[in-house]
């Protein structure tokens, strides 16, 4: 008797969701014919740490059933913690399941968005040190657009390095206008302290076309002139921490350097000196 009643008090079934989670999409800007960005609404029950992702996409039919069925994707959230909606920052792959059709949003659509924020691009892996590295190639710079918009940064580190390289010099507009807006951007002069935007280092680099630097910025490490550019030393795991966002390939080759100048790779339970995470392409 004493079983029968407890399991019924105790266990209610759960309410199933018939929905997916949606969002209405509120701005969509196209960088070039392979990078846009847009923003949408904010799930109120949403809590994140800058740097993380979230799994987000479309319904599509399922050729199988004949059914809608969500097509999701991560992608790091471009915007910071505080920000009242969200932003993301997308390639356009051709023949990409979700983002060939991701790439043809307008404001008012609907997005599918799960919200279940996990990463490890985030203060929280990192021993406290006097400077960041962010380090980023392509889309990868998606993370940093959020973390630089955060006050822990400021709070946490004396300087903050952001390298950016790309094939072509248009691919670097949206992280080049996001850096320079931090300038004028009344709210965060006001809320982290004025002039919070001088402790950024940009040193944007292209690959495939002509800009002011040219080179991978692995290849540029390797040779000392990154570090003679911007006037600093070589990593050193008792000063500095770096957080990674590109490629795959690039993504390892750094996490080498890195490990080659002494640093280690931290994670949530186990903060240290570097983290890594590869940009999700479609
Ligand atoms: P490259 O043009 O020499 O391949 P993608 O658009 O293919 O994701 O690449 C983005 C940028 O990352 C490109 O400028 C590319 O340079 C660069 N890149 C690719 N692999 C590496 C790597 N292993 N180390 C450094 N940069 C890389």
């Amino acid at each position: 008797m004493t079983e029968m009643t407890t399991v019924t008090a105790a266990a209610p079934a759960p309410a199933k969701k018939a929905v997916p989670d949606v969002q209405t999409v509120t701005a969509v800007r196209h960088w070039t014919d392979r990078l846009f960005s847009f923003r949408c609404t904010r799930p109120a029950s949403l809590r994140f740490r800058s740097g993380e992702f979230v799994m987000i996409g479309l319904m599509v039919n399922d050729a199988k059933t004949g059914r809608e069925k969500p097509l999701l994707r991560a992608y790091s959230i471009a915007s910071p913690s505080w920000d009242e909606e969200l932003e993301f920052y997308s390639i356009k792959v051709e023949d990409g399941p979700l983002t060939s059709r991701l790439q043809h949003i307008e404001v008012g659509d609907e997005i599918v968005l799960r919200p279940k924020p996990v990463g490890t691009l985030v203060h929280d892996a990192l021993l406290p040190g006097k400077r960041i590295w962010f380090f980023a190639t392509g889309t990868g710079f998606a993370p940093f657009a959020s973390l630089l918009r955060e006050p822990q940064t400021y709070e946490d580190y004396d300087e903050i390095i952001i390298t950016h390289t790309c094939r072509e010099a248009a691919e670097l507009h949206y992280g080049a206008e996001l850096i320079a807006g931090l300038k004028e951007d009344a709210l965060l002069n006001e809320v982290i302290g004025e002039g919070f935007w001088k402790k950024i280092r940009y040193y944007p680099t292209t690959t495939r076309e002509q800009s002011p630097k040219m080179g991978r910025i692995t290849d540029l490490m390797r040779s000392g002139e990154a570090f003679t550019d911007l006037g600093v030393q070589p990593l050193d795991p008792a000063a500095d921490r770096a957080m990674i966002c590109g490629n795959l390939a690039f993504n390892l080759e750094l996490k080498e350097m890195l490990e080659g100048y002494g640093l280690e790779e931290g994670a949530n339970s186990d903060p240290k000196h570097y983290v890594v995470e590869k940009a999700f392409l479609d």
